[in-house]
């Protein structure tokens, strides 16, 4: 298996002490313990998830528009990858349309990435992983040269409302070259979102990093709330933070306190209304959205985009 490294163990292992003094933990930490691996996955193969799965086996079927250049070899980019099933349908739809594909999935999580270079390799696809944080610009552009263009660039199972959407997707426009696509989903805002909070898989997934370092459920509250991005109409998002009941001590280096009181911010998630998503990507980022797609319970949005 061939993994570039950008972003070693060390480093991920040295932000998670400092974020867990920050009292704040962002999104890349929901992936990289085993626990949390676990969790993913079950929420990532459970029927919730299918609209998602539903989007890129549609897209699939029109293999032909989602490279430029028909006749050259493609290099698929997946930001985020995650086990990298949903990337596996694409590119064999473009193996199946004539194209030759490598295929480099970037993740954080050595887990994930490892399941989908194994899977892709099984696969018989020409495979190169990448570790690297996705956040951090500098890395998205070292990531993207990993490859010659032309690139189809993937974000697959809503990885875009893990982070400040209007920043990242701004970042990933940088990547592209006039003959790059990126192929993007995201989540429609709907009444099931704001249910999240009392789905026990969803509540695993969240408490996963602090559950980890040794903290449970009943030492305190979980909160999930919904709030509106008023940066531009139609932008969704739920927090979610636990707040300890009694005083605490965590098990990471240092055994560190979490106070009677005292709250931890966990990950995010953005939602979207369509003419929100569509905003981001073609007004926002100054991206021509080529074909859109969206699941028959209207929860999922793909779009295919060029520069
Ligand atoms: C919502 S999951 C989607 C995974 C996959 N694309 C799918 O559709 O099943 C988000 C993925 O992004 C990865 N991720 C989160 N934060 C990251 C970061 N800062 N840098 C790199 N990868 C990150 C996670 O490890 C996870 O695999």
């Amino acid at each position: 298996m061939n993994i570039e490294v950008f972003l070693t163990e060390a480093e991920i292992a040295q932000e998670f002490a400092e974020s867990i003094e920050a009292r704040d933990l962002p999104e890349k930490f929901f992936y990289w313990f085993p626990r949390s691996v676990r969790a993913w996955l079950d929420i990532s193969q459970n029927s919730t998830a299918s609209c998602f799965r539903q989007c890129w086996e549609n897209v699939s079927d029109h293999a032909q528009n989602l490279a430029a250049n028909a006749d050259s070899t493609v290099s698929v980019i997946s930001f985020g990858s995650g086990d990298g099933a949903k990337d596996r349908l694409l590119i064999k739809a473009l193996e199946h349309a004539g194209r030759n594909v490598k295929y480099f999935p970037v993740d954080a999580s050595q887990t994930l990435l490892e399941l989908a270079c194994s899977a892709a390799e099984d696969a018989e696809i020409e495979t190169m992983g990448i570790k690297a944080d996705i956040s951090s610009p500098m890395h998205l552009v070292l990531a993207s040269d990993a490859a010659e263009s032309p690139k189809t660039f993937l974000v697959a199972g809503n990885t875009l409302g893990g982070f400040d959407p209007l920043d990242q997707v701004r970042h990933l426009a940088e990547c592209m070259h006039s003959s790059d696509r990126l192929i993007i989903d995201g989540e429609i805002f709907h009444e099931a979102v704001l249910a999240r909070g009392e789905d026990p898989a969803t509540r695993r997934f969240a408490l996963a990093p602090l559950a980890t370092v040794g903290v449970a459920e009943d030492d305190g509250e979980l909160r999930f709330e919904h709030k509106r991005d008023d940066r531009h109409n139609g932008l969704h998002l739920v927090t979610r933070f636990f707040r300890a009941d009694r005083d605490l001590t965590l098990g990471v280096p240092g055994e560190p306190t979490l106070p009677r009181g005292e709250r931890v911010f966990l990950n995010f998630r953005y939602t979207y209304t369509p003419e929100a998503f569509r905003w981001l990507l073609a007004k926002h980022a100054g991206l021509k959205i080529l074909e859109e797609i969206v699941s028959s319970d209207g929860y999922c949005i793909l779009a295919v985009c060029s520069r």
